[in-house]
């Protein structure tokens, strides 16, 4: 679409010149067409449209005998945040099928999110728990650096309490200890009476989490732990603050 940043615009046939070109260089050779319509989409009709439109476009080009390898179909499939429900990757596959079975084309996937979201967690420690005039905060001890989300696109992504403590005793903000306002894993959030040292769950940490993860405020990220068989073993530990600084260096000015 001309209207983003992404992509090459199929109108006025942009995108079809600058494959010609491509196919023309002696220097490259075009390895196929890419599609990717956007993020968190539940329902299959966007995908259909979308990559119909790939499809014929595809074909096209190699009807003027143009080469055209693959077809890359992206990302974009849409994952539950709230209950965990799992993608129904059985349906999109069967649409894949439909559309695709005796096309020709090797197809690349990108469903990252949709396979990773929802079987990773941020597991933090409750360090205080602060009455404000309106409102209770639980400060925990993982941040906006550990977890990006909820501060850049108001994600929410469900908090539970690991362990029995009791019912809920009222909603309560949970944030980090990072500066910013912005600093927050969840808002307004039924939760019950919680203390220092009491663990709490952030679900559906697997996907754009680790990965958008900083050092922001001198943290170092959360270590990240696999699962693998009810056995635990440690994929990344976590930095210490004098690692952290040891990667720096001071120039030495006069
Ligand atoms: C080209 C491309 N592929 C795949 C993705 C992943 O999308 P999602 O995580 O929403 O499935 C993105 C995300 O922006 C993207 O730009």
């Amino acid at each position: 679409q001309r209207s983003t940043k992404f992509g090459v615009s199929t109108s006025q046939n942009e995108a079809a010149n600058l494959y010609r070109r491509m196919a023309a260089d002696p220097h490259i050779a075009p390895a196929g067409l890419a599609v990717h319509i956007g993020s968190q989409i539940t329902s299959l009709d966007p995908f259909e449209r979308a990559y119909s439109a790939l499809l014929a476009f595809g074909a096209a080009l190699r009807d003027e005998g143009l080469d055209v390898p693959g077809l890359d179909l992206g990302g974009g499939i849409g994952v539950d945040y709230d209950g965990g429900t799992p993608c129904d990757f059985a349906a999109y596959g069967a649409l894949i099928s439909q559309l695709f079975a005796d096309s020709g084309f090797k197809l690349g996937f990108e469903p990252g999110r949709s396979i990773m979201a929802n079987n990773g967690v941020l597991l933090t420690q409750v360090i205080y728990v602060k009455d404000g005039d309106n409102k209770r905060f639980v400060i925990v001890d993982a941040a906006m650096n550990d977890l990006l989300r909820p501060t850049l696109y108001e994600a929410h992504h469900t908090i539970q309490a690991v362990g029995d403590y009791g019912a809920d005793i009222g909603p309560a903000d949970v944030v980090g200890p990072v500066c910013e306002t912005g600093d927050y894993l969840g808002q307004d959030r039924m939760m019950p009476l919680l203390d220092a040292g009491d663990t709490l769950a952030v679900m559906s940490a697997g996907a754009y989490g680790a990965v958008m993860a900083s050092s922001y405020n001198t943290r170092p990220p959360a270590g990240e732990v696999m699962v693998l068989d009810g056995t635990c073993h440690l994929l990344r530990r976590q930095r210490t603050i004098s690692e952290l600084l040891a990667e720096e260096s001071i120039p030495a000015l006069d």
